[in-house]
């Protein structure tokens, strides 16, 4: 490192900008807790603080947040929370590429507080079998829209007729028909249906449900007024969602660069898969390996980026200048940074390679800046102030552990002891790789049938709090980084960014320490 002058303030000497803190390291792969941030001048308080970022010219999220394409972290559910949420979801590809268009869909399609599916009872029923369904089901709802065989809305089932007394009654005798009801079209709904459904519910004194419908009448969906209600008094609370221009949630998917019989790249199996999440309005894809400077996965990007000129493609994984340089070259917009580093992953144990992520995520900024790429730290994220000292270099964070004990991740929630825990697995664990991701880490599916040295492991996370709880309390650790930093923005945060080294002794009293904690912060 070139001395800096005697006379130079101490701070400067003390607190060094990235290039001066990570070439005074070269040679040391340095991580999270290796180092802490200076605190700056500031006149910003964290709730005036944006977080937005662009992943491409067309990828803008409100919050630098991705959920992780993990089998056990994201599925529709997870993407829509994320979008709800202002970050990103993306799907993963353990699951036929059929069943991943429709998660896609799932997300492109939902309209918050509109349920898409609402159970219905049929005109031929008795309330008898209503009553029994309610109680199979275990429903906590009682009213019921009527259609027909092809779900033309024939009226409504009160609530109050569903009693035992009418139990041999017809639900047509029952009904509110369908010339008494109030009803709106879906193209009434516009960019903001939840407003439409709130005013809905002011003009309408008494009633409680609106149903949805299309020219042909048929039933579409259901808002009622506890949703509209219960999303009204949220939506201070939450960011901003993260939208195509069409208004519709954003949503990524992950794909893989499978290969022919004979060894070479699938290239129409790569093309047509996706082709057709491009029609269902996927906003990004992520091509997602654990080695993304190698031929097979340039290839991909590239082939992907000459079928489709528009789509944002995000590449990886890397932990070098020359891996960026290579996928951006390739025609990747957003590269992801790690190998290694995962809560669940064993690369660095059984390959021995990989490297620690803020070094890594440094070296990968300054290719990143030299290309016009965007980069994202991928792993390792455990606690929001991961995520301040990831974003002084990276453009977003991709976060698998610390969401996959959340209800919105996928799999059933077990009790062991008294607790509640969730299947959280690396996508190189056998188990994985038999599921499907064995590509990912460089294997024939078969392969992964015999022993292959499994890069993964599966685990458990105690059951979290909700996707909300959990991302607000990230964005709010975030939000007071930046406002420690003197930063209004994400921008500001790279360039106000000036880095300490810890030792073992800083790290223990940058935790809690001597105490007998009574209450966690979790
Ligand atoms: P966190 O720390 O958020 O990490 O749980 C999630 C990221 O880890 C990567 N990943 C793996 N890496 N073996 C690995 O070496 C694996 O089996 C594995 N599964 C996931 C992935 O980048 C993910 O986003």
């Amino acid at each position: 490192m070139e001395a800096l002058s005697n006379s130079a303030p101490l701070d400067e000497r003390f607190y060094l900008d990235a290039d001066a803190f990570f070439s005074a390291h070269a040679g040391t792969a340095l991580t999270y807790d290796d180092l802490t941030l200076a605190t700056q001048f500031s006149d910003v308080l964290p709730r005036d603080t944006h977080l937005d970022t662009m992943l491409s010219e067309t990828l803008h999220l409100t919050l630098p947040i991705i959920s992780s394409d993990m089998d056990t972290v994201t599925e529709s559910g997870m993407a829509i929370a994320m979008a709800l949420n202002g970050g990103l979801g993306l799907i993963h590809y353990n699951m036929t590429e059929r069943q991943q268009l429709s998660e896609v869909s799932r997300v492109k399609y939902h309209v918050h507080g509109l349920i898409q599916d609402p159970i219905i009872a049929a005109p031929g029923q008795s309330i008898g079998d209503v009553l029994e369904m309610i109680e199979n089901k275990t429903f906590a709802f009682s009213t019921f829209p009527v259609v027909d065989e092809k779900k033309t809305l024939l009226g409504l089932l009160p609530g109050h007729t569903v009693k035992p007394r009418y139990a041999s009654r017809k639900v047509s005798d029952a009904m509110t028909p369908r010339a008494l009801l109030q009803t709106i079209h879906e193209s009434e709904l516009g960019p903001d249906p939840i407003a439409c459904a709130d005013r809905f519910f002011n003009e309408h004194i008494g009633i409680h449900k609106l149903l949805v419908v299309n020219d042909a009448d048929q039933l579409r969906g259901l808002f009622t007024l506890s949703d509209v209600e219960r999303i009204t008094q949220e939506r201070t609370a939450l960011a901003k969602p993260a939208r195509d221009a069409d208004f519709r949630l954003l949503c990524g998917a992950a794909v893989s660069a499978p290969r022919d019989a004979f060894g070479n790249l699938d290239r129409d199996r790569i093309v047509n898969h996706v082709g057709a999440l491009v029609e269902r309005g996927v906003d990004a894809v992520a091509v997602s390996t654990a080695h993304g400077y190698s031929r097979g996965v340039g290839e991909t990007v590239r082939m992907i980026r000459d079928a489709f000129p528009h789509l944002a493609i995000i590449a990886g994984n890397v932990t070098s200048g020359a891996g960026v340089e290579y996928l951006a070259d390739a025609g990747a917009n957003a590269i992801k940074i790690g190998q290694g580093p995962g809560s669940i992953c064993t690369t660095r144990v059984v390959a021995g390679v990989g490297i620690p992520q803020m070094t890594a995520l440094y070296v990968a900024s300054r290719s990143a800046a030299k290309k016009g790429v965007k980069i994202i730290a991928d792993g390792g994220i455990s606690k929001s102030g991961d995520v301040v000292k990831a974003l002084t270099l990276a453009d977003a964070v991709i976060c698998g552990g610390v969401l996959a004990g959340c209800p919105e991740a996928p799999g059933q929630i077990m009790e062991i002891n008294g607790k509640l825990y969730k299947q959280y697995r690396g996508m190189g664990s056998l188990a994985a790789m038999k599921a499907g991701s064995a590509a990912r880490y460089g294997h024939a599916a078969k392969d992964s049938q015999r022993k292959v040295a499994a890069e993964g492991v599966e685990a458990l996370k105690e059951v979290s709090a909700s996707l909300d709880t959990i991302l607000n309390q990230l964005a709010g650790g975030v939000q007071s980084g930046l406002g420690y930093l003197g930063a209004t923005t994400l921008a500001e945060l790279r360039s106000k960014a000036r880095y300490a080294r810890v030792t073992n002794a800083g790290q223990k009293e940058s935790a809690t320490h001597d105490i007998i904690e009574v209450k966690t912060s979790k």
